[in-house]
């Protein structure tokens, strides 16, 4: 039976560092709050003057994760690329990394699950590997966030938690007996909380889009309910866990590795605590990134993988909340 594998991951960051403490030159916050508050204590974001997009941080973690799996862009049966900051309003960031990577009719599907984009776009690659219609499937997960951020007082909350970046993983269908792959799936949405944490203009349902009136008011910034969406992955978070372990067959001990969305380190140790998971198996790298969003769970598995302490045989257990409300986990075990 075909099992989804993973065969290739990579990473990409663009090189300008944002340190906390450059933050304080913009608004009314300190290196200490946001480190106390979230963990961060960096981030990436592209260069100022713009004209970089998801497609093309997407684009460098591609290459690395082909170059790794031994694909040629050729070898690409589906590209699916899960961002909340595409390139633009459309056409979707998939197909400006499809034509990137020199491809002419290759498909490509956009995710916009924001935060829990690279599991709703594992879950899918892997319904396309088992159904047969796709077998080698490359997923990007990729945000430019920085050029939408209020980089004021006013947008402080939220805008000391993003950095850009992208990760990119091949995922292939490969015959094995052996329990590998994608073991199991659980994904959520709570679209009653859409307003706990969005992105409201250009929207289609104001005439017009956009205006002076809505710049004045700053709708075209991400507005975010911090407190909510916090208790909610309190909650949701541990819930799922149990869900999709049940659904596994599995039980705690039986991951290797948790890897959580970074979107606070707070609700990951408080996540460690509640399910009494030894510390060193929930991995941690918002410190260096903040939240990267669709990037942030690809992005660590590279880095784990990097680090060794992950690799043959290994179990892992993604899992994630954000915008939408959505949340879900995902369990993979590399072969041995
Ligand atoms: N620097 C300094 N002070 C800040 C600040 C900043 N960057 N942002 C907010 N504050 C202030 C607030 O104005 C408030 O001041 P007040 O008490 O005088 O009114 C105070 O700090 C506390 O703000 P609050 O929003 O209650 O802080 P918090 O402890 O809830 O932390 C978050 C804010 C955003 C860090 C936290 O709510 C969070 O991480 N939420 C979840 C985010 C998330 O998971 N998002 C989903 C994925 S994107």
């Amino acid at each position: 039976m075909k099992k989804t594998m993973i065969t290739g991951t990579g990473r990409y960051l663009p090189p300008r560092i944002v340190t906390n403490n450059d933050l304080t030159k913009w608004m009314d916050t300190s290196s200490e709050w946001i480190q106390k508050r979230t963990g961060i204590e960096q981030r990436h974001w592209v260069e100022e003057e713009g004209g970089t997009g998801p497609a093309d941080l997407g684009l460098e973690a591609s290459l690395i994760a082909m170059k790794r799996a031994g694909w040629t862009a050729g070898d690409i049966d589906l590209i699916i690329f899960a961002t909340l900051s595409p390139d633009v309003n459309f056409p979707g960031s998939g197909c400006l990394l499809q034509y990137k990577l020199g491809l002419e009719s290759t498909p490509a599907l956009d995710i916009r699950q924001q935060c829990t984009g690279f599991l709703y776009g594992l879950s899918t690659a892997d319904a396309f590997i088992r159904s047969g219609l796709y077998n080698k499937i490359l997923l990007v997960g990729a945000e430019v966030h920085s050029t939408g951020l209020d980089i004021t007082t006013r947008g402080r909350d939220v805008t000391v938690i993003f950095g850009d970046g992208a990760a990119a993983v091949c995922i292939e269908g490969i015959e094995s007996d052996e329990q590998v792959g994608v073991l199991a799936s659980s994904l959520h949405a709570q679209g009653e909380f859409a307003k706990s944490l969005w992105l409201e203009a250009p929207a289609s349902m104001l005439n017009p889009r956009i205006s002076e009136k809505i710049l004045d008011e700053g709708r075209h910034y991400p507005e975010m309910d911090g407190k909510l969406i916090f208790k909610m992955a309190l909650k949701k978070l541990p819930e799922v866990t149990i869900e999709v372990l049940e659904k596994a067959g599995l039980n705690l001990d039986d991951i290797d590795l948790f890897i959580p969305h970074q979107a606070n380190m707070r609700i990951n140790q408080f996540y460690q605590k509640t399910m009494n998971i030894p510390k060193g198996k929930v991995f941690h790298n918002i410190q260096r990134y903040g939240n990267t969003t669709a990037a942030t769970i690809p992005l660590a598995m590279d880095e784990a993988l990097e680090m060794k302490l992950i690799g043959k045989g290994s179990t892992l257990l993604f899992l994630g909340l954000g915008a939408g409300v959505t949340w879900g986990a995902v369990i993979y075990r590399f072969a041995g």
